[in-house]
């Protein structure tokens, strides 16, 4: 059985104060919850992950970066590299996030490289894919994430780093915006991707998570997390209070 991951990805919000609070919530939280088919991994911005190794230590919650460079070092101001993210001992790494693609014009092959890069330096990619309100509308949601977790496959030769690898489906158009996808819509796109990768490997694809973002709360969390081809959610907004993330975690209930 799959295990859910239940993610926050903090963006660029918190202060030294606030997000000392917030990770000695989470990880007396995800202790007390002690769910044993849940995955906790927060995703601060770059500056607070010395704080999040200090605090989370070995906890039993994961933490990541929120994008990496794909060069390995060198004149690249203000870049951060696979690399550096390993000395914080960062086991997982956001790619392709749909607001580093629209706000920084990552292309799908800058992603796709991203990845790649991620994957040699033994990170977990998280790689976010989800068509915007203008590509649903025209009928195209599929061709799109399709799209974009293929330039993927491509440069990878297959779909056998995806055995260390997590794909998000976040539909651009409930990113902040408190439109949820029905649990439906998510589920529909969910077994689309899962389809797709068992067309190169049925056990990989029984295996892979697939985790849904956009507009996720405690309350709209169970309806979505019970779908079968989802396997929990990355979570933006709701992710910033500890109690309230919890709660998404709380209604996990495979
Ligand atoms: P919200 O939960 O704030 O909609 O953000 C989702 C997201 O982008 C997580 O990566």
């Amino acid at each position: 059985m799959r295990k859910y991951i239940i993610a926050g990805n903090w963006k660029m919000n918190g202060t030294k104060e606030s997000v000392r609070t917030l990770l000695e919530g989470i990880k007396k939280g995800a202790v007390e919850i002690n769910h044993p088919n849940v995955e906790w991994i927060v995703f601060p911005p770059y500056v607070f992950l010395d704080a999040t190794e200090k605090t989370l230590g070995d906890s039993g919650v994961a933490w990541g970066a929120q994008n990496l460079s794909r060069e390995k070092s060198g004149a690249f101001t203000g870049e951060i590299s696979a690399s550096m993210l390993q000395e914080f001992h960062c086991r997982y790494v956001l790619v392709g996030h749909s607001e580093r693609r629209t706000l920084y014009g990552e292309n799908d092959d800058l992603v796709a490289a991203k990845f790649m890069v991620a994957c040699q330096a033994g990170l977990i990619p998280v790689l976010c894919v989800g068509e915007t309100l203008a590509e649903r509308e025209k009928g195209l949601t599929q061709a799109v994430v399709m799209r974009q977790l293929n330039a993927v496959i491509r440069l990878a030769g297959g779909v056998e780093l995806f055995n260390q690898a997590v794909v998000a489906y976040e539909p651009v158009w409930a990113i902040g915006t408190g439109l949820n996808a029905t649990p439906e819509q998510a589920q529909e796109v969910h077994a689309a991707i899962r389809k797709e990768f068992s067309q190169h490997d049925a056990v990989l694809a029984d295996k892979l998570q697939i985790l849904y973002g956009g507009s996720l709360k405690s309350d709209s969390a169970q309806a979505i997390l019970a779908m079968p081809d989802i396997d929990g959610g990355l979570i933006g907004g709701a992710s910033l209070k500890a109690e309230e993330f919890l709660n998404i975690g709380k209604s996990c209930n495979r």
